[in-house]
């Protein structure tokens, strides 16, 4: 079935066709000067000291464990209510993942206060996911760092160009990636971005992504090295050239597109306040965000309820997803119980409703009026 209104559009035009072919016919297709204009582009954008492409958010996740130097042995704290990859990583590099509820409803980002409890001598670091790009509460998270001599790795998958007191989110802590995966902000269909204002970061993570080896194909065929080394095991992360340069568009259109997004958030803010039973998380928040979803709480009743508002919402031609399936209840991490019930709330009474820089003030309308049928 064909959605009426989707979950999300990709914002692509002839801009994103141009650059892709226009890279094509350059003659040179794999990383090369494209991503050295996109790292350059986050650079200044988030005026951070180093960028380096990767070829999506996991990978950069990975690389993002690996120059925090966490390995086997450790542990790390990591909200539940997440995707996938912001925990599997913490296993690929042997390390144990520890899950920390979330501060509420009205605020679906990971609690300090959790942080501070779940501390042990083998703790290394805190991964924060930003949820639909609204800040974690870094303040105090960056204070219990600094106590705790711990690493603060962001993953900003879904809040690029989001701020926290006038900072961009992915420059509080060591560390951060962000996505290019085609439902977020900046779409290429993979990729991602790996940022650090520490240069010693910055080097291994450049590194790491391709192979340890000292020089790149590009720099080779330019001419400016003729001889590589090896020196760390590294893997196959890079992002090729024609993806930066669909990135380079995206990354031009963003900062509009996120106007039109907090216009979007607003109507349905409006709107959603007069639903009875529907809680909106970070309804107060005054920073400047990405708005990457639309996240909503269903107080009433249970998942099974839940579940059935959303096929109602399905049958009027509406797409919803749920952000996210609780992490610590997948059958692979069946060993790492947690008692997280701010968590299992959410998880089991969240819906995320359509966001898009394109979604008219109409289709919201429609989209508000249908959920208030369907709850009444
Ligand atoms: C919070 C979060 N982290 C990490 C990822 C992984 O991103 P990628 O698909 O680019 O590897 C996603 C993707 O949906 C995500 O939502």
């Amino acid at each position: 079935m064909e959605y009426k209104i989707p979950l999300f559009n990709l914002n692509f035009d002839e801009r994103e066709v141009q650059a892709a072919c226009d890279t094509i016919k350059s003659g040179w297709v794999s990383t090369g000067p494209k991503n050295a204009e996109l790292e350059q582009m986050f650079i200044d954008m988030w005026g951070v000291k180093h960028a380096v492409s990767m070829s999506n958010c996991t990978s950069a996740l990975h690389i993002c464990c690996k120059v925090c130097g966490i390995g086997i042995g450790d542990e790390v704290l990591v909200p539940s209510l997440t995707f996938a990859a912001s925990v599997n990583c913490i296993r690929y590099v042997g390390a144990t993942p520890v899950f920390c509820d979330i501060v509420g409803s009205n605020h679906i980002n990971i609690d300090p206060n959790e942080i501070e409890k779940k501390i042990t001598s083998r703790t290394k670091a805190i991964i924060v996911v930003h949820m639909a790009g609204f800040p974690a509460k870094m303040d105090e998270i960056m204070t219990i760092a600094s106590k705790y001599n711990l690493k603060v790795i962001e993953d900003a998958c879904h809040g690029p160009l989001s701020e926290y007191n006038g900072k961009k989110l992915g420059t509080i802590g060591d560390c951060a990636a962000f996505s290019f995966f085609s439902n977020k902000n900046i779409s290429t269909g993979e990729g991602g971005m790996f940022i650090t204002n520490n240069e010693e970061m910055a080097k291994k993570a450049r590194l790491l992504r391709s192979h340890g080896m000292t020089t790149m194909s590009y720099q080779r065929a330019s001419g400016h090295a003729t001889t590589y080394d090896i020196i760390e095991l590294g893997y196959n992360y890079r992002m090729d050239d024609i993806r930066a340069a669909i990135a380079i568009e995206q990354l031009k259109k963003l900062p509009n597109d996120l106007k039109k997004r907090h216009l979007i958030r607003m109507h349905y803010l409006e709107r959603l306040n007069n639903i009875k039973g529907v809680v909106v998380p970070f309804a107060d928040n005054k920073e400047f965000v990405s708005n990457y979803i639309m996240p909503i709480i269903i107080t009433k009743g249970d998942k099974v309820y839940r579940d059935a508002v959303r096929e109602k919402i399905h049958a009027a031609g509406i797409q919803t997803s749920v952000h996210y399936p609780a992490i610590h209840r997948f059958s692979i991490y069946k060993d790492f119980p947690a008692e997280l019930p701010y968590t299992e709330y959410v998880t089991d009474h969240e819906i995320t409703l359509p966001m898009y820089a394109a979604l008219t003030d109409e289709q919201v309308d429609f989209i508000c009026n249908t959920l208030e049928t369907v709850l009444k």
